[in-house]
C-alpha cells in the first residue's frame, strides 16, 4: 500500500508516493506559470494552473511507481500558505490568488488595526495583522474590486482548493487556517469576532480540520482525472511549512528545522502557545494534534538566488553560482552585503516597504563577492530568526535543513558557522509533500502518533559542525547587516 503527499509550491506542485516504511517510492514535480507582479511587491498566480498541474503530476506518480490508484490508502495535502483564493457560487475561481509574498495591502492592515485594535487582533489570533496573511488580501479585494468582491461565495488556501477539486469539500485545517490572519490560534477556530468586527461574513470560511483528520473523499470525476481510486479519504494537511515540519521530524521540543526554498523559514515546535512580544515570528497552529509552532520567514531566501540567475546570470545553475561564490571569495564576502528584502521582509522588521540590495560595493567586488553576500545576507536574517526563536525559550540542540540550500555542501557549512550550531541534513530532503503524506500515514492509523511516525521513518545522514573561528567573523558580519536595516527604514513607504 502507497500514501500520497502533494504539495502547492511556488514554483510547482510536486506529487509524492511513500511505502509503509515511510521510504519515498516516486515523486513528480510539474511547473507552475511564474506568478504576475503587475505592479512592485504585487504576486498572482492562478488556482486553475494550480490544479492542472498538480493532477497531472498525481497521475503521472502513479503512471511512473506503476502504482494503481486503489493501493493509495490515503492523501496528504501541503501548500504554500496564505494565498487568497476566490470561489463564486458556480464554485468558479473570482480572479488570480494574491499569493503568500504579494504585499500590495499595507493599508488594509492599519485600517484592521484601527478598527479592531492590535490588542484585539493579538488577542484572537495570537499575532499582529501582516500584509502577507490572507485577511488584508481579501479586504484589498472588497475595496479595490468591489463589484469581485460581491460574487465571492468561498475563500480557499491555495492547498484547500486542490482538495475541494479532489472532493468537492470546503476545508481547511489548523496549521494552514493560523496563517489567515483570521484564526483563534490557541483555540484552534476561525476567529469569528474578529470577522465580524471587519464585516467579513463568516459563511465566507471553510470548515476546518486537524492535519491527520479525515476531510472528504476523492470523487468520481477527480478519480477520472487523476488515476486515484474514486472514495480514498483525503487528509487535512498542513501548510508547507507544518508539513515540510512534519517531514523533518519537528514533532517534539529540541530539534529546530531551516528551510530554504523561495522563502527560508526558521520552525519550533512547541507544546504551548508561546508568543514574541513584538509580533517578529508566527506563533501558529502545528500539523501534531494540539501542538503548536513558531517560525521566522525570510521572504526573499532562494528568491534572492533566482532573481539574480534570472536577471545577471541567465543559464548559470544554482551549483554554478555557489561554486563560483566559494572559489572567488572570502568569508564576509570583503565588507560587501546583501539585504534580502526583494518582496519586503518578515522577520523581524515585519515591514512590506522595505526593498533590497547589496551594501557597500566597491569597483574590487567580483560578481563571487556579490553572490557569496547573497547567500551570507540570507543566511544573516535565518540566525535572525533563530535568535528570536531561543530568546522565546525554545531548545535547539540541532538546526535540520531542508529546501534547495540544503543541497549545497557551502551553504550548509556557512549555515552552521553563522548560526553556531550543528546542521543535520536527513535521509529523505523530501520536505512539504513528504510530510503530506506521512500526515496521511497517521491519519490512516498506520502511525498512532506523528511523533512515533517520525521515530520510525525519519533518519539523519549529515551532521556538520560549526568552525568557531569562522563563526566569529560571521559574528561580526551579522552585527553589521543588522545596523543596515535601521539606516534604510521608512525610505519606500
Ligand atoms: C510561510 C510562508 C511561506 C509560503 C511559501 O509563512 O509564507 O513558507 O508558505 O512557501
Amino acid at each position: 500500500m502507497y500514501w500520497l503527499g502533494i504539495d502547492i509550491g511556488t514554483g510547482g506542485s510536486r506529487a509524492l508516493l511513500v511505502d509503509a516504511f515511510g521510504k519515498v517510492k516516486a515523486a513528480v514535480t510539474v511547473a507552475h506559470e511564474d506568478m504576475r507582479m503587475d505592479q512592485p511587491l504585487w504576486a498572482e498566480q492562478r488556482p486553475e494552473n494550480w490544479w492542472d498541474a498538480s493532477s497531472k503530476a498525481v497521475r503521472q506518480v502513479l503512471q511512473d511507481a506503476g502504482v494503481n490508484g486503489g493501493e493509495v490508502r490515503g492523501v496528504g495535502l501541503s501548500g504554500q500558505m496564505h494565498g487568497l483564493t476566490l470561489l463564486d457560487e458556480k464554485d468558479d475561481i473570482v480572479r488570480p490568488a494574491l499569493i503568500w509574498c504579494d504585499q500590495r495591502s499595507q493599508a488594509q492592515v492599519d485600517w484592521v488595526n484601527q478598527t479592531a485594535t492590535p490588542a484585539f487582533v493579538l488577542a484572537q489570533t495570537a499575532n499582529p495583522m501582516l500584509t502577507g496573511f490572507t485577511l488584508p488580501k481579501l479586504l484589498w479585494v472588497r475595496e479595490h474590486e468591489p463589484s469581485q468582491y460581491a460574487r465571492i461565495r468561498k475563500v480557499l488556501l491555495p492547498k484547500d482548493y486542490i482538495r475541494f477539486q479532489l472532493t468537492g469539500e470546503y476545508v481547511s485545517d489548523v496549521s494552514d487556517a493560523s496563517g489567515t490572519g483570521l484564526f483563534d490560534v490557541v483555540n484552534r477556530r476561525w476567529a469569528f469576532e474578529l470577522a465580524d468586527k471587519l464585516g467579513v461574513d463568516r459563511s465566507l470560511l471553510p470548515a476546518v480540520v486537524e492535519s491527520s483528520a479525515v476531510s472528504g473523499r476523492v470523487t468520481a470525476k477527480a478519480a477520472a482525472l487523476t488515476g486515484l481510486a474514486e472514495g480514498t479519504p483525503v487528509y487535512g494537511g498542513a501548510g508547507d511549512q507544518a508539513a515540510s515540519a512534519a517531514g523533518n521530524g519537528i514533532v517534539e521540543s529540541g530539534i529546530v528545522s531551516c528551510t530554504l526554498g523561495t522563502s527560508g523559514v526558521v520552525f519550533a515546535h512547541l507544546d504551548q502557545p508561546a508568543y514574541d512580544a513584538a509580533g517578529r515570528v508566527h506563533t501558529f497552529c502545528h500539523s501534531v494534534t494540539g501542538a503548536w509552532h513558531v517560525m521566522g520567514v525570510t521572504q526573499g531566501a532562494g528568491l534572492s538566488l533566482q532573481w539574480f540567475r534570472n536577471q545577471l546570470a541567465p543559464g548559470m545553475s544554482y551549483d554554478d553560482m555557489t561554486a563560483e561564490a566559494a572559489a572567488g571569495s572570502p568569508v564576509g564576502s570583503q565588507g560587501l552585503f546583501w539585504l534580502p528584502y526583494l518582496m519586503g521582509e518578515r522577520t523581524p522588521h515585519l515591514d512590506a516597504t522595505i526593498r533590497g540590495g547589496w551594501i557597500g560595493l566597491t569597483a574590487k567586488h567580483t560578481r563571487a563577492d556579490m553572490i557569496r553576500a547573497l547567500i551570507e545576507g540570507v543566511s544573516y536574517s535565518q540566525m535572525d530568526c533563530l535568535q528570536i526563536i531561543e530568546q522565546m525559550g525554545a531548545a535547539v540542540s540541532t538546526v535540520r535543513l531542508s529546501g534547495g540550500g540544503a543541497k549545497s555542501a557551502f551553504w550548509k557549512q556557512m549555515l552552521a558557522d553563522v548560526f553556531q550550531k550543528p546542521v543535520a541534513v536527513l535521509e529523505t530532503q523530501e520536505g512539504s509533500a513528504y510530510g503530506a503524506a506521512l500526515l496521511s500515514m497517521v491519519g490512516t492509523g498506520e502511525f498512532a502518533s506523528l511523533a512515533e511516525c517520525a521515530k520510525a521513518v525519519i533518519r539523519e545522514v549529515e551532521r556538520i559542525e560549526p568552525n568557531a573561528a569562522v563563526g566569529e567573523v560571521y559574528a561580526e558580519g551579522h552585527g553589521k547587516y543588522q545596523a543596515l536595516y535601521p539606516a534604510l527604514k521608512g525610505r519606500w513607504s
